[in-house]
């Protein structure tokens, strides 16, 4: 069983994160992890923190010579703004240390301030936002890193795209090529495959600047190569298409999910949305007449492309605060305010890439399993004759 965790919080020492159940032997760079970190902070519309923040991964444990070994692999990621932090976020508690405190009271519409300060009992959300904050995603996407390293192994690659902003939205289908290669781009406007809309939703992000608003939008991620077979139909928590929705959902400022083309698919006629079936005789293998149903069908991968897709409320922090109340007068103020994002959407479509790569990975060893790589192999090329012997 694959699992993961991450902890830390926004401006304490560092992030760190665990992934445990990986074979022996899987390889691991440093500048791949490195890359979707950097990946992670780019877009137009990101606030002054990304501009503080190189992440940088430390590899502490359970890879050697460039290799996992089995045994958890823990990352750590130290946060540069913490030397700002060391007096207001101390981990002991010493004489003084309440003046320096930078407490929040008047709690962000759209955060997990008031609900969380509720929950815990405290009169200052700080301790509350600390983790809610995405900063936290840094970590997801380290280990992410690490999960695509063993998909790779088995010729399964993950890519996103900005498919909207505020109310702009690619108007025409993405190649999986097209999107792949946005993987590679050393500067990142939007993170949209087409250089027109890009423009279009950059005027967008451009209007909220101005106006001190914020906007949001959507991503997809697509996973290309996943075999025919992972996940299951069989019970409720099997099921795949749960499985990665509960993932991309989880991601903050995600408040909807798409698997495959839903949302218009709700709209259409059966006759109109279902992915045909037919048989390549040369070839000896199915094929589909589309794949509306983003490859997964009664929660179990079909073999074409898994398409996901997340919907992000606009940003909740706003440079013209919304109304909230004091929570220790209770009387009216107007919300913190605190260095913030404008837009996120291509951040956003990095992390659901490694979430995707995460579940993807979970779902992979559960059928597969193996102590090492070559098990691993062994289980999967078994796998897949069978699947040509069908
Ligand atoms: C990459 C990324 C960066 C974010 N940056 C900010 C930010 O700068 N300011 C903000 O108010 N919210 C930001 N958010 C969203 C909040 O973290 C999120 O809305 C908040 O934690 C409440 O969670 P919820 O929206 O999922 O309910 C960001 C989200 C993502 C995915």
């Amino acid at each position: 069983m694959l699992r993961f965790e991450t902890a830390g919080e926004s401006h304490g020492e560092c992030l760190v994160a665990t992934l445990t159940g990986l074979p022996a032997g899987v390889p691991v760079s440093l500048d791949t992890i490195n890359h979707e970190l950097w990946r992670r902070q780019q877009g137009y519309g990101r606030g002054g923190r990304m501009k503080i923040e190189h992440d940088r991964a430390e590899v502490v444990s359970g890879v050697r010579h460039s290799r996992t070994i089995g045994s958890p692999v823990a990352i750590l990621i130290r946060n540069r703004d913490w030397q700002n932090w060391t007096e207001a976020l101390p981990v002991e508690d010493t004489d003084g240390a309440e003046d320096k405190k930078k407490p929040v009271t008047r709690p962000r519409p759209g955060h997990a301030d008031l609900a969380g300060a509720i929950k815990y009992n405290f009169d200052d959300a700080r301790y509350i936002l600390e983790r809610a904050s995405a900063r936290e995603t840094t970590a997801r996407v380290a280990l992410g890193a690490v999960a695509k390293a063993l998909l790779i192994q088995f010729g399964i690659e993950i890519a996103s795209h900005t498919i909207a902003v505020g109310g702009v939205r690619l108007e025409r289908s993405a190649a999986w090529e097209e999107v792949a290669a946005l993987r590679g781009k050393t500067e990142v406007l939007l993170g949209c495959v087409d250089a027109e809309a890009e423009q279009r939703m950059k005027e967008v992000v451009d209007q909220a600047y101005r106006t001190g608003d914020t906007v949001g939008g959507v991503f997809e991620a697509i996973a290309h190569g996943v075999p025919p077979g992972l996940g299951s139909h069989t019970t409720w928590d099997a099921r795949l298409d749960g499985r990665l929705a509960q993932a991309i959902v989880s991601i903050q400022a995600v408040k909807g999910v798409e698997v495959g083309f839903a949302e218009e698919n709700a709209a259409s006629f059966g006759s109109e949305v279902q992915d045909t079936i037919h048989y390549d005789r040369a070839a000896r293998q199915f094929t589909r007449g589309a794949n509306r149903a983003g490859g997964l069908e009664g929660g179990i991968t079909n073999g074409q492309d898994v398409v996901v897709r997340g919907f992000l409320k606009p940003i909740s922090t706003l440079r013209r605060p919304l109304e909230s109340v004091d929570l220790a007068t209770r009387e009216p103020a107007l919300a913190a305010y605190e260095r913030s994002d404008v837009c996120v959407v291509p951040a956003a479509g990095v992390i659901a890439e490694a979430m995707m790569a995460l579940i993807l990975a979970q779902a992979f060893l559960e059928k597969f399993g193996g102590d090492s790589l070559g098990e691993t192999k062994r289980n999967y090329e078994g796998y897949l004759k069978q699947v040509r012997d069908f």
